[in-house]
């Protein structure tokens, strides 16, 4: 089976995606990992990209169409939950197409619908476990009091670059500017299904729970 998470910065798609993984045995392909990882590659293209995310901005097509169509080559056991990406719409027919080849389809869209409001708060309180990338929150997710990581015992912790109010800013503007016409595209598609992402993180696990046990 292979999903997209699609929803604006602090959704919490990637809080999702890592609970599919564990719970379906799914793989996570989730661009801003790949493009962080870039960053600290410290190649060209690495500079390139932490320039354009520290500003809020996407990142051209080309490199991460690249970045996924590596991934889908050498496979993904379980199905694919695709989270930060398609964010275009050249992304979401190099998507399609990408499948197709590789003889796959795409079993559902679930847009993560948050308010503006809820998501400033949310990345605000944002930390990751720098070991394994568990990812938490100040008040609705803390780090457990003993200071060790529920997930792999990791003590450090650690706040995106792009994790702040100017950042955020020009990630939302993007966000409604080239990703939100993608409801459109796959609504027509018949792909799209919304679920409600104010809800706290067990709700919308089971939400979307039910919408995966009915593919
Ligand atoms: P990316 O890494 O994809 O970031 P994003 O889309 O901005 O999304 P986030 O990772 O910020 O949020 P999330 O939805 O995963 O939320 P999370 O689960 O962490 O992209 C970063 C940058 O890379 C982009 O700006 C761009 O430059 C570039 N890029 C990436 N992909 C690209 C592409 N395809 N094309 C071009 N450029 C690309 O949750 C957030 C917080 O809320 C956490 O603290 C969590 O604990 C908490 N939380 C989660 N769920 C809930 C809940 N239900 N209730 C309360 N709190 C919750
Ligand atoms: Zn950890």
């Amino acid at each position: 089976m292979n999903i997209i998470l699609l929803g604006p910065p602090g959704a919490g798609k990637g809080t999702q995606a890592r609970r599919l993984e564990e719970t379906r045995g799914m793989t996570q392909l989730s661009t801003g990992d790949m493009l962080r990882e870039a960053r600290t590659s410290g190649t060209e293209m690495g500079k390139i990209v932490a320039e354009v995310m520290d500003r809020g901005d996407l990142v051209t097509d080309e490199i991460v169409i690249g970045l996924i169509e590596e991934k889908l080559e050498s496979g993904t056991g379980g199905g694919a939950i695709f989270d930060g990406f398609p964010r275009t719409l050249a992304q979401a027919d190099a998507l399609g197409n990408l499948l197709e080849r590789h003889g796959q389809k795409l079993d559902a869209v679930i847009e993560m619908r948050v308010d503006d409001e809820a998501l400033v708060t949310r990345i605000a309180g944002r930390s990751t476990c720098a070991e394994c990338g568990e990812v938490y929150h100040d008040v609705t997710k803390p780090i457990p009091e003993d200071g060790k990581c529920s997930n792999c015992g990791g003590t450090e912790f650690k706040r995106r670059a792009d994790d702040n109010e100017e950042s955020l800013k020009q990630r939302l503007l993007e966000y409604y500017k080239k990703t939100s016409p993608l409801t459109g595209y796959y609504h027509a598609k018949g792909d799209l299904v919304g679920v409600d992402g104010m809800a706290d993180i067990d709700a919308v696990a089971a939400e979307i729970d039910a919408i995966l046990d009915k593919r």
